[in-house]
């Protein structure tokens, strides 16, 4: 809210938008500024320098993965938001393109291109995102002016839906018309839908259903679903997704805090929900996600700073995306979220251990280099109250940041000790674990100031910590409180996507 609150005021003010880089090399360039910042994701995708929010658009067209991202080329901060881009063939090297959306000084986008997503348009990639105009935030079109889908072009009739709907009575403010963005938009036969965030006036988040013969004419058909009114946080429902996992439908919001998830039906008109959760419990925001074309669901987010706008100015980047994540519906009607599995092909170097005994108040050390590494383990705590896993920890500065695994059933990333620098944040964060959960299977992907977590395929858990000393490496195993089996313990490097 506070980020949107700032577009609007600070590009009210004429600020300068330094030139866009073009050329692939300008943009190489910028990412080169910050090979040596320890902090930078090497495996997680990141804008090539300045501000990233949501992923966009995202989409695999004429095989190659597209990824579109809230992007400010002139600073680490949310303002006068473009389009950035970047590109796979294989899910594992990527490569910068030139930004694909800029604000039009005379269009309904003015102020910002807002999120949205990529459609198949009888052939035509088209994109459907939210233009902010002083106090609107309307529905834009724009469709592809070339295979490789670094050229758009505007519809000329910006914005495709005029105002809000007046009923439900929406939410408006100071600052807007109406709380109105975001898009998911799909095709059944000869007919498209288009998801749209909102809130309600007495409280409440809430997803807005529309309908349209050819993706320029939309009639509203009504809310698919509103949340609680009496859970503060949950005023507006950002970057509604509806996914298809076969015998349920997926429905996510974000609600300022979490990615919420409803799982149930959506039966044309309504959504019925029937399990509740959240998608990561860590720094993790607005997923996105598009089909393979062999069939897969693959999903990003955004994993937002955690350390103040002072170290984000002066790191010169902010914002990362998560890994690309495989969603699927379990045996059991849960869902599973599991690293892409082209991830294994960016291991390097491995330590590996079999059959760990740890005794109350042992340890083991693994020695694993540099900061771009993934650790899987299981872990059975036995007798244990807990075990932790310590990671990024540094001799000099004593810093750490400790897994937890307890008891409780709690898996904890504790990071309270993570950095000496106190404009990182050094709130714990938590996800609850089931007691079947054990054995615990673990997938860690640590990567600069990214700590990404597995569990059982079914818990995820983003952190952000930023170790001040550069001798952050290593990982240490240890007990508290009794004896924990570890039956495989393996670390390995993990190469560059860029
Ligand atoms: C979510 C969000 C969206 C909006 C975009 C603006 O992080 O606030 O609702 O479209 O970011 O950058």
């Amino acid at each position: 809210r506070d980020r949107l609150a700032r577009a609007v005021l600070t590009n009210a003010a004429d600020s300068a938008i330094p030139e866009r880089p073009r050329t692939g090399g300008e943009i190489a360039a910028l990412r080169d500024r910050f090979e040596d910042d320890p902090h930078r994701p090497q495996f997680h995708l990141s804008t090539p320098a300045n501000w990233l929010n949501d992923p966009n658009g995202v989409v695999q067209w004429n095989g190659r993965y597209h990824v579109f991202y809230q992007y400010n080329p002139g600073g680490p901060y949310h303002d006068t938001i473009h389009w950035g881009h970047a590109v796979s063939d294989d899910l594992l090297h990527w490569e910068d393109e030139p930004v694909a959306l800029a604000p039009s000084p005379d269009g309904p986008d003015r102020d910002g291109c807002w999120s949205g997503c990529a459609v198949d348009d009888d052939g035509a990639a088209t994109l459907v995102y939210t233009g902010g105009r002083g106090r609107d935030q309307l529905p834009c079109l724009a469709t592809a002016d070339d295979p490789s889908l670094r050229r758009w072009e505007k519809a000329t009739d910006n914005p495709i839906i005029e105002a809000p709907p007046t009923e439900p009575d929406l939410l408006s403010t100071e600052e807007w018309n109406g709380e109105f963005r975001d898009h998911c938009v799909w095709q059944e036969g000869e007919t498209w839908y288009q998801l749209i965030g909102s809130g309600l006036a007495d409280g409440g988040g809430v997803v807005l259903l529309y309908e349209s013969p050819d993706l320029r004419e939309w009639e509203y058909r009504g809310p698919i679903l509103s949340g609680d009114r009496d859970t503060p946080q949950e005023t507006v429902w950002e970057c509604p997704e509806l996914l298809d996992l076969g015998e349920k439908q997926l429905l996510h919001v974000s609600n300022y805090e979490d990615v919420v998830y409803f799982l149930g039906q959506f039966d044309g008109a309504t959504f019925e929900p029937e399990r509740r959760g959240t998608l990561d419990r860590g720094d993790y925001y607005a997923p996105q996600s598009l089909r393979a074309d062999d069939g897969r669901l693959l999903t990003w987010g955004w994993v937002p700073e955690a350390r103040d706008v002072s170290a984000q100015w002066d790191a010169g980047w902010s914002g990362t995306m998560s890994l690309p994540r495989e969603l699927s519906l379990g045996d059991d009607g849960r869902l599973r979220q599991r690293p892409a599995r082209e991830l294994t092909e960016l291991r390097g170097d491995c330590e590996s251990r079999e059959s760990v005994t740890l005794d109350d108040g042992e340890s083991i050390r693994l020695d694993t280099d540099g900061r771009s590494f993934e650790l899987a383990t299981r872990l059975s705590l036995v007798d244990a109250d807990a075990v932790e896993v310590t990671l990024l920890g540094t001799a000099t500065e004593n810093e750490r940041t400790t897994l937890r695994y307890t008891r409780d059933d709690v898996l904890e990333v504790d990071r309270s000790r993570s950095s000496r620098d106190p404009r990182a944040t050094s709130d714990s964060q938590h996800v609850p674990v089931t007691p079947y959960d054990e054995p615990l299977d673990l997938r860690v992907f640590v990567d600069g100031s990214v700590v990404e977590l597995f569990a059982n395929e079914r818990h995820c858990l983003t952190s952000r910590v930023y170790p001040a000393g550069d001798d952050a490496t290593g990982v240490d195993l240890a007990t508290v409180g009794g004896r924990a089996r570890l039956p495989t313990v393996e670390a390995w490097e993990l190469a560059s996507i860029w």
